[in-house]
């Protein structure tokens, strides 16, 4: 496993941050996928924001969204309105798109085959770096174990229903995401030690699904993640 671990999470953001940029410098069109949820926040509002921002605004990216709550625009819970109030709260840069899923639509069915049908108006053929989270479950994206979603292996978006959350969520696909030429995972605090463990030892799970195949993967976390286990 390709692992950087930072001494803090504003460390850890600017990091990742950097390691963004330098995946981004110089390059034609790339496509970035962005994940939802608290910890990316934070690496987040350094790219919009100083050098950092000048940075991006040399670069022609595609941004697009990994996974959505099923919930409106401006919702506290949208994937959506967080990225717009952090890498894009100075706007999104000329020349870049962000596509994203559209949940003013009528049913959440609907709003994945609106992504899918704005991913292939863009001419994306695949991501060039996903973004990702992890959830304690192994989760990543809406990616989500015994949901049934890990089971669609084929198009670019889908929907799931998460009991535990009793909440309908849009994501990309296994395909769309393990298919992606660079992963980095972000992980931060003493609650994803075990998950990544697990990630470690090639357990049955999502985020391992997702990065265990396809192009290279790395995990950057804070202190506080790494596992106590120093076999790993
Ligand atoms: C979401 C995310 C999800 C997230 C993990 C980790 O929409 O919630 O895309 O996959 O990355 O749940 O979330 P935290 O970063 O908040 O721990």
């Amino acid at each position: 496993m390709n692992l950087r671990v930072f001494d803090s999470l504003s460390e850890l953001a600017a990091g990742a941050a950097d390691a963004l940029l330098d995946q981004l410098g110089g390059k034609e069109r790339q496509v970035v996928s962005l994940s939802g949820g608290s910890t990316p926040r934070s690496m987040y509002e350094l790219l919009g924001e100083g050098a950092r921002r000048e940075n991006l605004e040399r670069c022609k990216v595609i941004w697009v969204l990994g996974d959505e709550r099923w919930v409106p625009p401006g919702d506290p819970q949208s994937n959506a309105t967080m990225i717009e109030q952090t890498l894009f709260r100075n706007g999104l840069p000329s020349g870049h798109q962000f596509i994203r899923f559209d949940t003013t639509v009528g049913r959440p069915a609907e709003a994945a085959e609106k992504f899918e049908a704005d991913w292939l108006h863009a001419g994306i053929e695949q991501v060039d770096l996903a973004i990702l989270g992890v959830g304690d479950d192994g989760h990543t994206a809406s990616l989500f174990p015994d949901s049934g979603v890990m089971e669609v292996d084929r198009g670019i978006a889908t929907h799931v229903f998460v009991p535990r959350l009793d909440q309908w969520r849009l994501t990309l696909t296994l395909p769309a995401l393990r298919s992606s030429s660079r992963k980095f995972v972000i992980a931060a605090g003493a609650s994803k030690k075990k998950v990544i463990v697990a990630a470690c030892r090639g357990e049955a799970l999502p985020i391992v699904a997702v990065t265990g195949e396809g192009g290279e993967s790395w995990w950057l976390i804070d202190k506080e993640a790494y596992p106590d286990d120093p076999s790993l």
